[in-house]
């Protein structure tokens, strides 16, 4: 089937480094869908909240700018935007911009807490990626590392931890699996071979459409 006027919704949720992000590049980059990593708005807002601006102001006037820049993958900065992710009405201004983009012509995939649940109840395709905290808390270790943050890992395992719960526990759209998502465990699976189960999934259902 040709991607063209076709709408195609793929709705990956889960908690932080559980490998939605490379498994949602990987469907964009094979089947031509559109990818948004929907953390970066929260980022985005958490970022403009650490630089002083009060959190529902931040994310009701966002701008393609504020999501470009390159300092929002700092362990700071996710916990702020965990933090300004509870603020219901911080939630209501991002909504309308993920909605539209996972209506767009010719596919599109969703990353984040809500997508399956809140952004896109109707999505094509849902999954659940997680993972055992140990093994989430030392790939984020690992991207640090390489991206020149010396953290400790115990520390690291510590903010995943924290912000599991507050991202859980929230009454805001909690994290948490659409009743219809397909759940995938990554903890002991390599990178290709949780790739491959995505695309599974996802093809079966588009090759259907
Ligand atoms: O996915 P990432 O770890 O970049 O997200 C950063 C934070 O943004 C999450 O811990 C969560 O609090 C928030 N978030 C959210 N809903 C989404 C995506 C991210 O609440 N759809």
């Amino acid at each position: 089937m040709s991607q063209g006027k076709v709408k195609f919704t793929v709705a990956i949720d889960g908690p932080a480094a559980a490998g939605k992000g490379t498994i949602s590049r990987a469907i964009s980059e094979t089947l031509g869908f559109a990818y948004l990593d929907t953390g970066l708005l929260y980022r985005a807002v958490g970022r403009r909240v650490l630089d002083g601006t009060p959190a529902v102001i931040a994310a009701s006037t966002l701008r393609h700018r504020d999501i470009a820049r390159n300092d929002l993958r700092t362990p700071e900065v996710a916990a702020a935007a965990s933090e300004a992710a509870a603020i219901p009405d911080v939630r209501a201004a991002l909504v309308n911009f993920q909605r539209e983009f996972a209506s767009r012509d010719g596919g599109a995939v969703l990353d984040g807490r809500d997508i399956g649940t809140v952004i896109c109840p109707e999505a094509d395709v849902k999954l659940f990626v997680t993972a055992g905290d140990v093994a989430r808390a030392h790939r984020r270790w690992l991207e640090l590392r390489a991206s020149g943050n010396d953290i400790d890992e115990a520390t690291v395992l510590s903010d995943i931890r924290a912000r599991d719960a507050r991202d859980a526990g929230r009454d805001a759209a909690p994290m948490i699996a659409a009743n219809d998502a397909v759940q995938l465990d990554t903890s002991d699976m390599p990178v290709d071979e949780a790739i491959a189960a995505a695309l599974l999934i996802v093809r079966k259902i588009w090759d259907a459409r």
